[in-house]
């Protein structure tokens, strides 16, 4: 245990990018990048959407990095109306529930009927990333993909998501997104949270419980990461540097009526 208390987490390989996290999760900015100071996601702010409101956990439970570039990249970034954001999640739970993001949907592109897609990608850490539809009288559909350092996960459109870190230890990622829209929180707040809630469980590793405000009771589809060559997506390959090499294929985040 002694050991990890200030180990450095170097970012580098699985980011492509010059990034370190400090044992307290805090990210470190190195050559040719433009420092971020984070925003914070506390504990107070996320009592809507936890299985149990008012439960024991840490004040600060995680750090939202928007816009991290290598400043030469920055025009390139702008012009292709992208941004790539990290963000830090601290490994614990809130009474048994993992911590995890608050969970949003995105809006519809102006005049499409598809929603902005967005693309993540872990640098340290296992995440557990919960995609789903948006609930109608039919239900919704709910996946879950679990992911390591190098994946990456696609969040198509039509689906919203949320981020769980199951794990001991700081889930770090990082994600691609188009720039000008805002994300819609309220469906999920309305219903108490996402569909379904992993908690800690005695003698197993982990536990989904369904969110009884979803009707009729949803089932969670488990599905395994993929490729997406086509989006310049391949597991262990950053995709800052991905951007880089062939923009173009990108242009899926800003147009994903003529992709999906
Ligand atoms: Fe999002």
């Amino acid at each position: 245990m002694c050991a990890t208390i200030n180990k450095v987490i170097d970012l580098a390989k699985t980011s492509g990018l010059p990034l370190t996290a400090d044992h307290e999760g805090r990210l470190a900015f190195g050559e040719g990048l433009e420092t971020v100071t984070p925003a914070v996601r506390r504990l107070a702010e996320m009592q809507e959407v936890l299985m149990a409101a008012g439960a024991d956990g840490p004040d600060e439970l995680y750090y939202m990095y928007r816009d991290v570039c290598r400043v030469q990249d920055k025009e390139l970034i702008a012009k292709y109306g992208l941004r790539y954001d990290v963000t830090v999640i601290r490994p614990g739970q809130i009474g048994r529930e993992f911590i995890k993001t608050a969970g949003h949907y995105h809006p519809l592109k102006p005049q499409t009927e598809f929603s902005y897609p967005e693309v993540y990608e872990v640098l340290a850490g296992k995440a557990h990333y919960l995609l789903q539809t948006e609930p109608d009288e039919d239900g919704i559909d709910a996946i879950l993909i679990e992911a390591v350092a190098g994946d990456k996960v696609l969040i198509p459109p039509g689906y919203g998501h949320i981020t769980i870190n199951p794990g001991q230890e700081y889930l770090i990622m990082s994600n691609w997104v188009a720039a000008d829209f805002s994300s819609i929180y309220g469906p999920i707040k309305e219903l108490g949270g996402g569909a379904f809630f992993e908690v800690a469980a005695d003698g197993e590793d982990e536990e989904f419980v369904v969110n009884p405000k979803y009707k009729p009771t949803p089932r969670l589809s488990l599905q395994p990461v993929k490729n997406y060559p086509e989006f310049g997506l391949v597991s262990g390959e950053p995709m800052y540097q991905a951007f880089l090499a062939d923009p173009d294929k990108f242009t899926f985040l800003t147009h994903p009526e003529k992709h999906f």
